[in-house]
């Protein structure tokens, strides 16, 4: 096969390491006249293009890009397929929203005409936003995976996604039993997990809605098979816990009942996590798992602050999640906006390059992947975004007043959005082209 070597020129940007254990100067690469090769799906060189232009044949394709930057694609840790239809549904808190609004949208799954329709516009629109990895919950149904698989395949995308195990408290049109979600993600992970760039997250949905039975039997799945993920959902809302307490009275708390059924490692991710103490956070640490911080569904279903600087201090993994539809956008740039005030409000700062590094870099540590995806790495897959800087007047007015590219970055989180992203690529493949 003939080597199908690429070249795309603009400023480029990159995390290398956390800001919270390097600094920031440290944390980052940044050339301004830059140059990324992609050879067969994957990067083999980035740098200044004066040095790196030098040692490439004469005849190599360059695209040249004014007014852009290169960054790696973006990461999504926490996200719901089933939910696309439903993303702004007005008035409730978690538990009441679920029962009003996104049990009955998820039972739609059902029809795999429906499924496959929506894991279409799903796909599509990550893409539109930058979005390369996401970590996806499908509905009940194995037919929301398949779909979501077979359309990732087609693409090459680097997914990871599983099948929802709810056993209890749910409507009956949208409960599986512990067997049967043993049995179905068993046959998904044989379908699916280690494909292409496709790996399998087992997907209790949290705590209320499975019996301890399905909870052993998610256990049990992650002990039979190697590299699976986990995902679920953690302390998002006060009412929320105190229902886990009521349910599981043996258990110390929260966390301890994932723990008594051997939910957590170094590929499980935990959703929201708001209203984690000192020892779950270390007691998270300690097992490799990690958070996803998902600050605008957070919001929108007033379900608090997530403290950042605690999970710091513990050094604990944190992923950014959009958990469409709780939250309000598939932007990882809108994400962290509103990531930046949360902060705010809790009297802290966050840097425009930790920012960055939660959107790509730590996304791809907390999924374990950061020999693969998150940053542009020579040898990573070529996962990499070209962002606009005039995707809009304001933006465009905006940006040339910025002085440093620490300020452009800030300023294209507070301001971007999907119509920042002017091409997504994925494995080298042009995905998305605005
Ligand atoms: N907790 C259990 N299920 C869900 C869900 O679908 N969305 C959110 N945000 N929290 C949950
Ligand atoms: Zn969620």
């Amino acid at each position: 096969m003939p080597l199908t070597r690429k070249a795309y020129r603009a400023a480029i940007l990159h995390s290398i390491a956390d800001p919270a254990v390097v600094g920031i100067e440290a944390s980052y690469e940044y050339f301004e006249d830059g140059l990324l090769v992609t050879e067969n799906g994957q990067i083999s060189a980035v740098g200044p293009a004066c040095e790196l232009l030098a040692s490439l044949p004469a005849d190599i394709q360059v695209s040249h890009y004014q007014d852009a930057l290169i960054t790696p694609g973006f990461i999504d840790t926490h996200i719901h397929l089933p939910q696309t239809g439903m993303v702004g549904a007005y008035g409730e808190q978690l538990l009441d929203w679920l029962n009003t609004y996104t049990f009955p949208c998820e039972s739609q799954f059902a029809d795999k005409a429906h499924a496959e329709e929506v894991a279409g516009i799903f796909i599509k629109e990550l893409l539109r936003n930058g979005t390369t990895t996401a970590l996806v919950f499908g509905s009940v149904h194995p037919q929301s995976v398949d779909s979501f698989f077979e359309a990732a395949r087609t693409l090459d995308l680097r997914m990871i996604a599983g099948k929802v195990m709810m056993d209890r408290n749910a409507p009956d049109y949208l409960t599986d039993t512990a067997e049967s979600s043993y049995v179905d993600s068993k046959a998904l992970i044989e379908r699916w997990h280690g494909k292409g760039r496709l790996h399998y997250a087992v997907t209790p949905r949290f705590a209320p809605t499975s019996t301890p039975e399905q909870l052993t039997l998610a256990g049990q799945l992650l002990s039979e098979y190697h590299d699976l993920y986990m995902q679920t959902h953690i302390s998002e809302n006060l009412q929320e816990i105190e229902w886990v307490k009521e349910l599981f009275p043996e258990r110390k708390g929260y966390l301890d009942v994932y723990d008594h059924y051997k939910l957590l490692g170094e590929r499980s991710v935990f959703a929201h996590g708001v209203h984690l103490c000192d020892d779950e956070c270390a007691r998270l640490a300690e097992t490799g798992s990690a958070i996803a911080f998902c600050p605008t569904s957070n919001f929108f279903l007033g379900s608090g602050l997530f403290n950042l600087p605690m999970a710091e201090k513990h050094n604990l993994n944190v992923g950014l999640g959009t958990d469409i539809g709780g939250g309000t956008s598939f932007s990882l740039l809108q994400t962290l906006n509103e990531a930046y005030k949360v902060m705010q409000l809790q009297g802290a700062r966050l840097s425009p390059f930790k920012s960055l590094y939660l959107a790509t870099l730590g996304g791809a540590r907390a999924l374990r992947l950061e020999d693969k995806i998150g940053t542009l790495q020579p040898g990573t897959d070529a996962d990499f975004l070209v962002l606009d800087y005039n995707a809009t007047p304001l933006l465009g007015y905006r940006l040339k007043q910025a002085k440093t590219i620490a300020e452009t970055l800030f300023v294209l989180m507070t301001l971007g959005d999907d119509r920042t992203v002017l091409q997504t690529y994925a494995a080298g493949n042009l995905v998305h082209q605005r």
